[in-house]
């Protein structure tokens, strides 16, 4: 079978719905036809500053909330990015392939940087890029289920597996990014022209799947549209009425068109108070599912035990072409 794998960091309590319609919904579609590996980028989440206490907590609960969504443990591996040593290891060597200059055009460091100041920035989050290549490299991937934002991270994980094997030999697979259209961006709720995202200024365009419902629906209620009155699917022109429509759609599983029939002579009052209904239905038994989850903390360990040994033995498998190719002494 194909082989497919994704990360998502422990960088909040809680997956954001951009999070779960960009990305982590296709990870449990996608069991069924591939071979899949889902880890936890702790790594990847210390290159901003943080609270360590937290961090431990909120990989746990990442765990917990991938099994929650249906993220099945007897089928996919599960693990967390720090418990395989060998993608730092191989992330060395794909540093070594990296140039200043590609490194330094990642949109995504230029972003973060700017928010602490480019002095204050770990170098970490500079060659964050070349660590999620050697994620990925490291396994043999087919397929990388991501949202929009991750895009250019794959397009140079491509480039690096191209790079290596043709100064090296062929070792990496060269993997491709699976990106679905009409989830690959959810906007902000308040800010429909921006990616819904946990560092957003101001957290009230952003919807927390473990949030109470309440809270939620009261942000969906209050979500900017704009002055015009028809609901109409037109993301250009109505942004924020387009994002509410494909949030009901995709949680619903009603097409676009057929809400937009059922909107026709009503307002947006209307598609608010439903898509807070449909959201609520979606978050009410996940957030009972998350918390049993928690309250074992032990399974979870078991579940990231399994996954790392699967894990790790894959990696080592490939850390160990890489560096004979690279002319590395082996051990004796
Ligand atoms: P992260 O943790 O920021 O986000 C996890 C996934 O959610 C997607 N996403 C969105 N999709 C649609 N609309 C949004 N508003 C939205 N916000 C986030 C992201 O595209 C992502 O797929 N660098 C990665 C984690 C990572 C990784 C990897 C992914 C590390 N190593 C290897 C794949 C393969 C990240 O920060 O995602």
């Amino acid at each position: 079978r194909p082989r497919v794998l994704s990360g998502i960091q422990p960088t909040s309590d809680s997956f954001h719905l951009g999070n779960y319609l960009g990305a982590v919904r296709q990870w449990v579609a996608l069991q069924d036809e591939f071979e899949a590996f889902y880890f936890i980028p702790d790594m990847h989440a210390i290159t901003v500053p943080y609270e360590p206490k937290v961090l431990a907590e909120r990989t746990r609960l990442s765990v917990a909330q991938l099994l929650a969504v249906g993220v099945d443990a007897e089928r996919s591996t599960i693990y967390v990015q720090s418990h395989i040593p060998e993608i730092a290891q191989l992330t060395w060597v794909l540093s070594c392939i990296t140039g200043f200059g590609e490194a330094s055009r990642m949109t995504q460091f230029k972003d973060k940087s700017a928010k602490q100041g480019v002095d204050a920035a770990g170098v970490g989050l500079f060659t964050y890029p070349i660590l999620m290549a050697a994620d990925i490299l490291a396994f043999d991937v087919d397929q990388v289920p991501v949202g929009e934002d991750q895009r250019q991270h794959l397009e140079l994980t491509r480039d690096l597996a191209q790079r290596f094997n043709s100064r090296y030999g062929p070792v990496l697979k060269v993997p491709a990014a699976y990106i679905v259209k009409e989830f690959a961006k959810i906007y902000d709720l308040q800010n429909p022209t921006a990616k819904m995202s946990k560092s957003a200024e101001s957290d009230r365009g952003l919807i927390n799947l473990l949030d109470e419902p309440k809270k939620s629906a009261k942000k969906i209620r209050s979500a900017v549209t704009d002055t015009d009155t028809v609901v109409r699917f037109d993301p250009e022109t109505k942004p924020g009425v387009s994002n509410l429509l494909t949030i009901q759609s995709a949680l619903s599983g009603t097409p676009v068109e057929v809400l937009v029939d059922k909107y026709a002579g009503k307002g947006y009052g209307d598609l608010k108070v439903d898509t807070a209904d449909v959201l609520t239905e979606f978050v009410t038994p996940l957030r009972g599912r998350v918390a049993e989850y928690m309250e074992n903390p032990e399974y979870l360990d078991e579940v990231l035990a399994r996954g790392a040994q699967r894990a790790r033995a894959i990696a080592s498998t490939t850390l160990a072409a890489v560096y004979d190719k690279v002319g590395f002494l082996a051990t004796g």
